[in-house]
């Protein structure tokens, strides 16, 4: 036995990793290594011997296992101690020089009107891109057969047969995100609902992805009145400029009545885009008081609830504001335009700050 302890002793000490610990515990004390062995001729033996060499051999036993954890933990320590050495990183070294990546005017955009709108007491609300045709056209007052779902140039999602599950679109606006926000919150409302939708449209102010913001207040006693107020609100805080020139159309959407889109004055000359001069309009907004069907769709007792909603480009937004003259750049992934146009990371947007300097 004192042969056996010696030479275990011996090898754990020696042991240089937990794979060479792990065969010197199986060589001893696992289930058929030498200790093992040792045990099972306790059986030959009388009872005196017996009453010796059993307790010795567990004793044997106890001391190989602490004998192998103590090496053990010596290894991860040592293992540790290691890593700690060269792993380090000199926190002390100046950043890059040259900026590498820049913010993506949409998200600068998005993080302007979320900051003005906070303000504004309207808190952000999200919903699926890919959503049910139910929360996309039925819940906003837009039947099957309505001429709008044609004139939306829809994505619908495939569906194999036999798939009985509801039938899905890429969301062709934000405005599901109202129905989504009812159900979540009940009223009454404030959010805004930032993101991306989709639409088969192709031009220098269309791409097939874009970006809206969906604004939803419902209360009581909300009116016109209150909603022309927060879109003029945005607009002079979003744009930072005095001469922005709205103007309130009357227009048409199933899910509000009445309904208004508002258009800002610009010029295009010269491939510029400029606001707030020149005789063009371009249309940044649809908006309205919501439908009572709607606001029945989304589980909201119309006849004490009532309120506003609407929708904005965002891209727009951002072309107009950064002199930008093509949509379709914004998605090209082209790196000189993101250069050019993109924003500073750390660069928060706020409006004690300043929102886009
Ligand atoms: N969803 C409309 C669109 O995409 C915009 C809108 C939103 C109009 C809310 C009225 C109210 O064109």
């Amino acid at each position: 036995m004192d042969d056996l302890k010696a030479k275990y002793l011996g090898q754990i000490a020696d042991a240089g990793d937990e794979d060479a610990l792990e065969a010197i515990r199986l060589a001893a004390v696992g289930k058929k290594g030498e200790v093992a062995l040792k045990m099972r001729e306790l059986g030959k033996m009388t009872p005196e011997e017996r009453q010796v060499a059993g307790p010795a051999l567990n004793a044997l036993k106890d001391e190989i296992n602490s004998a192998l954890s103590a090496k053990k933990s010596a290894l991860a320590d040592a293992a540790l101690d290691e890593r700690l050495r060269t792993e380090w990183l000199d926190v002390t070294l100046p950043a890059r020089d040259r900026r590498q990546g820049s913010i993506h005017p949409v998200s600068q955009a998005s993080e302007e009107l979320t900051a003005i709108f906070a303000e504004l007491g309207f808190s952000v609300a999200e919903g699926p891109r890919i959503e049910t045709d139910w929360h996309n056209f039925d819940a906003l007052n837009i039947p099957s057969h309505h001429p709008a779902r044609a004139e939306m140039d829809t994505f619908y999602m495939h569906r194999t047969e036999g798939d009985n599950r509801p039938p899905h679109v890429l969301r062709t606006h934000t405005s599901p995100v109202q129905i989504r926000s009812m159900e979540l919150q009940g009223a009454p409302i404030r959010v805004i609902c930032p993101g991306g939708v989709y639409r088969a449209d192709y031009d220098q102010t269309h791409t097939p992805m874009f970006h809206q913001v969906e604004g939803l207040a419902i209360d009581k006693d909300i009116s016109m009145a209150n909603l022309k107020w927060v879109l003029e609100e945005f607009v002079k805080a979003f744009f930072e400029v005095d001469g922005v020139e709205l103007r309130f159309r009357a227009s048409h959407f199933p899910f509000t009545e009445p309904s208004a889109e508002v258009d800002i004055r610009c010029s295009w000359e010269g491939g510029q885009l400029k606001i707030g001069e020149g005789d063009d309009w371009l249309e940044i907004l649809g908006s309205g008081m919501v439908h009572p069907k709607v606001i029945a769709a989304g589980g909201i007792d119309p006849e004490v609830y009532q309120g506003f909603a609407f929708g904005i480009g965002i891209d727009r937004l951002a072309m107009l504001k950064y002199g930008i003259p093509d949509l379709r750049a914004f998605f090209d992934s082209d790196l000189r335009w993101l250069r050019h146009y993109g924003f500073a990371a750390l660069d928060m947007p706020n409006l004690h700050g300043g929102l886009s300097r």
